[in-house]
């Protein structure tokens, strides 16, 4: 496996885009760094985290023979990847919250970053990001995030961990392509966060409303089911308090 290592970076998946266009790299491509200037995180926020303490790596999958409408099952992909290794370390209650943010807890440990490089309606190429908080204890500022080490009470080597979670990455991977998607979404629905449970939602205007999370549509939506109807909410719709 083509494991590239660069010390710093402004954003490996800003690295692994322009490695791209420069180079021909393998399938499933990683790029992992110990520090990011720039880290990115999901809707334009920046995702920080501390020098040499956790894992910031894309990955790349080439043609992944998903139609646009459908990419929504990378994110079940990889979020069930994380999972699947997490478990292996038995960190406690994990749960999924939409669309793709891994808690423990309740305590956020993990968030994912999804680029696509489109073509003819077709995912060419997906660079896959992720980072995940392994040895950092101080998250100034950030109550509900936490990492392996806080919540295990022990240092992960992150090298296993890296090689654990591709391991499940290529098993996801390999279970979509031979079973199809409707056992993952099964799967994924089974970890997701406050599924069937009131909750509270705000919506862009900051106006609230209580509703009940069933699950995710084809194309991704959260389907929330409201007094009178259920509807389905995009990430920019809403924001899940807890
Ligand atoms: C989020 O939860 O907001 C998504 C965070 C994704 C962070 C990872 S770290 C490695 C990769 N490179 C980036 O710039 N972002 C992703």
């Amino acid at each position: 496996m083509q494991i590239i290592k660069p010390n710093v970076t402004d954003s490996t998946n800003n690295y692994l885009k322009q490695l791209l266009m420069d180079t021909a790299l393998e399938d499933f491509c990683v790029v992992v760094t110990n520090q990011q200037t720039k880290g990115k995180g999901q809707m334009g926020t920046e995702w920080v985290s501390e020098k040499g303490k956790n894992l910031t790596i894309s990955i790349l999958k080439k043609q992944p023979s998903i139609i646009l409408s459908r990419q929504f099952i990378l994110s079940i992909l990889v979020s069930l990847s994380i999972v699947k290794t997490l478990e292996g370390y038995n960190v406690p209650k994990l749960a999924i919250k939409w669309p793709n943010d891994i808690l423990s807890d309740h305590h956020k440990i993990s968030g994912i970053l999804i680029e696509n490089l489109i073509k003819s309606n077709k995912i060419d190429f997906s660079v896959i990001g992720i980072g995940l908080n392994v040895n950092q204890e101080l998250f100034e500022g950030l109550s509900k995030v936490s990492s392996l080490k806080s919540i295990l009470g022990m240092h992960v080597d992150r090298d296993q961990l890296l090689y654990k979670l591709l391991e499940n990455l290529q098993m996801y991977f390999k279970l979509y392509a031979t079973k199809g998607e409707e056992i993952l979404n099964t799967e994924y629905e089974s970890y997701l966060f406050r599924k069937d449970k009131p909750s509270t939602f705000e919506l862009p205007n900051s106006t609230l409303f209580t509703g009940i999370i069933r699950g995710v549509s084809e194309t991704g939506k959260l389907r929330i089911q409201m007094e009178h109807e259920t509807k389905e909410f995009d990430l920019k719709e809403l924001k899940l308090l807890y």
